[in-house]
C-alpha cells in the first residue's frame, strides 16, 4: 500500500478499510446501497451511469484513483449535482480554487462530494436517499480544472 508511506493519506486508508469490515454501516454492506465508481486515467468514470435504489435509506460511492498522478496534477473527486446545476457549479468552483478543491465552500447545489484524491487513493462519500426525487436527473463530475468535460456520469433515482 502506497498509503503506509505517506501520513497524510493515512485516514483515507483508514476509512477504506472501514467500509470493507463486515461491520460496516448497514447502507455499505448492502451491495444495492454502494458503488465502486473508478476514476481512470484519460480522465473518464467507470461507471458513467447509476441508478440508485429507492429502497435505499442511503447510498455510498466509493471513489477508487485508479491513476498514478499527484492530485495537484490529475486529481479525481466525485461531486454530485442536478444535471442543470452543473454548469454554475462548476464555474463557481473554479473561482474558489485548488485551496477548495474547485468546490465553492458551502455551495448547497453540491448533493454529495468527496475528497479529491491523488492516484491510487479511495474515498467514499454516504448520502441520503431521500435527497433524490423520481424524474430528476443528476449529474456527477470531477472538479478538475480541465476534467468535466469527459468525466462525468449521470445517476438517477429508480423509479
Ligand atoms: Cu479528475
Amino acid at each position: 500500500m502506497h498509503c503506509r508511506l505517506i501520513l497524510a493519506l493515512a485516514t483515507l486508508c483508514v476509512t477504506a478499510a472501514a467500509h470493507a469490515a463486515p461491520d460496516a454501516a448497514p447502507a455499505a454492506a448492502n451491495p444495492a446501497c454502494s458503488i465502486d465508481v473508478e476514476g481512470r486515467p484519460g480522465k473518464q468514470f467507470g461507471p458513467d451511469h447509476i441508478v440508485v435504489p429507492s429502497t435505499c435509506t442511503d447510498f455510498t460511492v466509493r471513489l477508487i484513483h485508479t491513476g498514478k498522478n499527484g492530485k495537484e496534477k490529475a486529481g479525481h473527486n466525485w461531486v454530485l449535482t442536478k444535471s442543470e446545476d452543473i454548469d454554475a457549479v462548476m464555474v463557481d468552483g473554479i473561482k474558489a480554487g485548488a485551496r477548495h478543491e474547485f468546490l465553492a465552500p458551502g455551495d448547497a447545489r453540491i448533493l454529495a462530494k468527496t475528497p479529491m484524491l491523488g492516484g491510487g487513493e479511495t474515498a467514499t462519500v454516504t448520502f441520503p436517499v431521500a435527497r433524490l426525487r423520481a424524474g430528476q436527473s443528476y449529474t456527477y463530475y470531477c472538479s478538475f480544472p480541465a476534467h468535466a468535460q469527459h468525466m462525468r456520469g449521470t445517476l438517477v433515482l429508480q423509479p
